[in-house]
């Protein structure tokens, strides 16, 4: 989609609605979310109400972000604490921001096991399907036209293997069935909205990911309402950016459902979370039905990963690393982090260079090759260390050496095979004779 139609589709929804506000997406290039927008999508982040009273967080929400998710304020807690009783005034905060300033909106999330009032699990299978639906209904018609998307369900398969539902009031007391009703209810109460099943770790292909897939498909087949499938994408040492990440999302779009990547944040710091926001971002972007980005907060200082720095900003509202990649992955380059492009027909590849551990007398260092849009089949590059350092050791690839002993020239070593936008690695280990120097990177070649 073109800038100028996805700004006259802006134009049109909040006209529809009734709505006057809308800002001009800030320059192209140069925020997250006018680069999003050149490329037909939204670039969010999850908001929290009571934060919008500070000037570094509504400067940076305002200069960047063109999407936001209330990250807890329309969750069944905050809205119906009591039975009946709807309170919405912290959400609104926050829609009334976000369409002062023309951002779009995710809706989360109407039905959850988690943050879920204890009268709830308190009720029987027929008053429980009542108040479900008469929760879905009223909270949907408070934001009717106004929420590009809504979870409509959240979570609702277990982890592990088994791919079987997660225990919940919803699923012990209504069975497989709730989700469905869910979503129908849903689609009544909001027609504009899109409707989405969100959950996390199905962002890879695996036992989980395969029933949501399962239960899409059927919903599918059997014209059960369901317009997109979120996935959390909250990533760190244990649970990494899949290396399947951009196929799976591909596959539940053939399904002929929108994905987005819902509430991403990726612990970490430096290159190495930068290089994992590009993969993320260059996943979507390869997908075209993969709508739009949102992160899971503004600033590390308020992460819910609170020991964590997750996220794009750090807590001075300072742009990180991983802002810079993003913001380049956007814009349709892979730039940043070391060596350049190259390659002919064949793709092209990129490298970057980390130092991983340091001792007194060496250093580890990783190189990260990355295929562009393209999948490769094969790559090179040469990484050069300065004398008096000396290489000791290589893993995950074949070094061959120039006669000096200070260039050496990697290749595959069973990893040459790169998807788009895929990446592997290969370590080594320099002596380093005193100096600590970075070695130097060549450029990538493909083949
Ligand atoms: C988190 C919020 O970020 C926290 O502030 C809150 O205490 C707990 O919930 N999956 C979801 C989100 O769908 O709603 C969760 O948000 C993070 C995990």
């Amino acid at each position: 989609m073109t800038r100028n139609a996805l700004v006259v589709g802006v134009v049109g929804a909040f006209v529809a609605s009734g709505l006057v506000a809308l800002s001009t997406p800030a320059s192209a290039g140069t925020t997250l979310g006018a680069s999003a927008a050149e490329q037909g999508r939204y670039f969010g982040t999850a908001v929290a109400a009571n934060r919008l009273g500070e000037a570094g967080y509504v400067n940076t929400l305002n200069a960047e972000f063109n999407s936001v998710t209330p990250e807890n304020e329309m969750k069944w807690d905050q809205v119906e604490a009591s039975q009946g009783s709807f309170n919405f005034a912290n959400a609104d905060r926050i829609t009334s921001h976000a369409q002062s300033r023309g951002m779009r909106i995710r809706g989360h999330t109407l039905v959850w096991h988690s943050q879920l009032p204890g009268w709830v699990s308190g009720l029987g299978a027929a008053q429980l399907r009542s108040a479900m639906n008469n929760h879905i209904t009223t909270v949907m018609r408070h934001w009717q036209g106004r929420i590009h998307s809504w979870d409509v369900v959240n979570e609702a398969f277990q982890d592990g293997g088994s791919g079987a539902r997660r225990s919940s009031p919803f699923q012990n007391q209504l069975g497989n069935g709730f989700i469905e009703e869910a979503f129908r209810t849903a689609r009544a109460a909001d027609p504009t909205a899109k409707l989405c099943y969100n959950d996390y770790n199905t962002d890879g292909q695996n036992a989980k990911s395969n029933a949501v897939f399962a239960m899409v498909q059927d919903f599918r087949n059997r014209g059960v309402p369901i317009d997109c499938v979120g996935f959390q994408s909250h990533f760190n040492a244990a649970s990494p950016v899949p290396g399947d990440y951009r196929q799976n999302l591909q596959r539940f779009a053939n399904l002929g459902v929108d994905v987005q990547i819902t509430e991403l944040d990726i612990e970490g710091s430096g290159t190495s979370q930068a290089n994992n926001y590009r993969t993320v971002v260059e996943a979507c972007l390869a997908v075209s039905r993969c709508t739009g980005i949102t992160v899971w907060g503004v600033t590390d200082k308020y992460s819910w990963r609170a020991s964590g720095t997750p996220l794009l900003f750090d807590g001075n509202y300072a742009k990180k690393a991983a802002y810079t990649s993003t913001l380049n992955a956007l814009n349709g380059g892979g730039g940043g982090g070391g060596g350049g492009g190259g390659g002919g027909g064949a793709g092209t590849c990129t490298v970057s260079y980390s130092e991983t551990m340091r001792w007194p007398d060496r250093f580890n260092g990783q190189v990260t090759v990355r295929a562009g849009s393209t999948a490769i089949t094969g790559w090179t590059t040469t990484v050069t260390v300065r004398s008096p350092q000396r290489v000791s050791a290589t893993w995950n690839g074949s070094p061959t050496w120039d006669a000096s002993g200070n260039v050496m020239t990697m290749r595959p070593n069973g990893n040459g095979n790169l998807a788009a936008g895929a990446s592997t690695s290969f370590g080594f280990t320099v002596m380093a004779n005193g100096n600590f120097s970075a070695p130097t990177l060549g450029a990538c070649t493909v083949g």
